[in-house]
């Protein structure tokens, strides 16, 4: 009787948010929409909603001003004045937006939840003891099936975790590691590329079927590494320092060929988003912002030392005005506008920016 009440009580709710009636699926006692689609995010910087927060780390956290001061008010651990692209992503799919998993208390994943931990890599060696690798965040996920199956059961917990769509960025810091040098590009690339795939292959046996995978940025022409070599001239690029993720790149996406064919049932969006942050990054005008060469927040040449907040080693650092003209907000993260731009083209960007499928489709099938 209760249970009735229950569902009841949500078939009212889904017609009251939705003002039409949507067919209603329930899930123990939980009802959702027949079409429901769960987000499930898994990666580092670009996407860390706050998991950082509860981890014994100093370098890689953003839980402090002025992190947060634009839409939240509030340092959430996000590196952004604002929200990042999961936040959009979920917005876009009509869900509400994703906890960082390690956010104390009881969490429904009914929706999805978020992995991923800024200075994370695909590598177990990059930043170990400081960052929730690749691989563990793998695990957390095996404990949220767990959790899901105590609750509403295998069928609907199989059924949840197959229409799931799982987000994926990683790469980027373990390619900042100095012992990345002893290595060939080719080989370094194909160690980072490799345990990615398995984690990927791993999110397909505990029942994942569709993968949002982001590639490499552009990451010569980030602040930081600017500001960290000479002889740049202001507002150009390093190419050289792009190399490496353009071998990533490549490798990637061979490698998501390969695994459609593979695996029974794989599909996945592959975001170019090297393409995208270059044209982002050197004709900020087309995309409505003004600076795409200097970051909102640090210090030193382009604002390229990671010193916003003024909580690493570098303590001095300078706030702009409006951090909404920007592409970076500090010296490696992206500002809320441009985090908004990838999210709108990894939506419902065509062929030339995300294939097969964008996630707006992805999360349609
Ligand atoms: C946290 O990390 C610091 C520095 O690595 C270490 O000295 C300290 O013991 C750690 N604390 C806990 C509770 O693990
Ligand atoms: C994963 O990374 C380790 C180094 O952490 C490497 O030894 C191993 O070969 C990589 N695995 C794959 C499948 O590439
Ligand atoms: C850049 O140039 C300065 C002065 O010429 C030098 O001290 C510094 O080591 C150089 N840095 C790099 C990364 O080459
Ligand atoms: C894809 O989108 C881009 C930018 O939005 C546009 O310039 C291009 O013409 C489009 N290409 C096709 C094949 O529709």
């Amino acid at each position: 009787m209760a249970s009735k009440m229950l569902h009841f009580c949500f078939l009212i709710f889904f017609f009251l948010s939705y003002g039409i009636l949507i067919p209603i699926k329930c899930l123990g006692n939980t009802c959702l929409p027949k079409e429901h689609v769960a987000l499930f995010v898994f990666g580092d910087s670009l996407f860390d909603v706050g998991n950082n927060n509860y981890i014994n780390t100093t370098g890689s956290q953003a839980n402090y001003s002025p992190y947060g001061e634009t839409f939240f008010n509030y340092p959430t651990g996000r590196f952004s004045n604002g929200r990042v692209i999961p936040d959009f992503v979920a917005e876009y799919a009509k869900l509400p937006l994703l906890q960082p998993y390690l956010f104390p208390g009881n969490q429904q994943y009914v929706n999805g939840i978020n992995f991923a931990s800024a200075g994370a890599g695909a590598l177990v060696e990059t930043n170990q003891g400081l960052v929730i690798g690749l691989k563990t965040q793998l695990t957390y996920f095996k404990n949220v099936k767990k959790i899901l199956r105590q609750r509403h059961g295998d069928k609907e917990t199989t059924t949840l975790l197959s229409k799931a769509v799982y987000l994926i960025n990683i790469g980027f810091d373990d390619y900042l590691q100095e012992n990345s040098i002893l290595y060939t590009h080719q080989k370094y690339v194909s160690m980072v590329v490799g345990n990615l795939t398995t984690v990927i292959k791993g999110i397909y046996d505990l029942g994942g079927r569709k993968f949002g995978i982001i590639n490499q940025p552009s990451m010569g022409c980030f602040p930081t590494i600017k500001a960290y070599v000479n002889g740049t001239k202001l507002g150009s690029c390093l190419e050289e320092f792009s190399a490496i993720a353009e071998v990533h790149n490549t490798m990637l996406s061979v490698e998501l060929q390969k695994l459609k064919k593979q695996i029974k049932g794989f599909k996945y969006s592959y975001f170019n988003l090297f393409d995208l942050s270059f044209e982002v990054i050197n004709n900020p005008s087309k995309f409505g912002l003004k600076e795409g060469g200097v970051a909102c927040c640090g210090s030193g040449p382009y604002k390229g030392y990671f010193s916003c907040g003024g909580k690493r080693e570098v303590k001095d650092y300078d706030l702009c005005k409006n951090p909404s003209d920007y592409v970076f907000f500090d010296s490696v993260h992206p500002t809320e506008s441009a985090s908004k731009i990838f999210s709108q083209f990894m939506w419902s960007g065509n062929q030339s920016i995300t294939g097969p499928y964008n996630l707006k489709s992805l999360f349609e099938q």
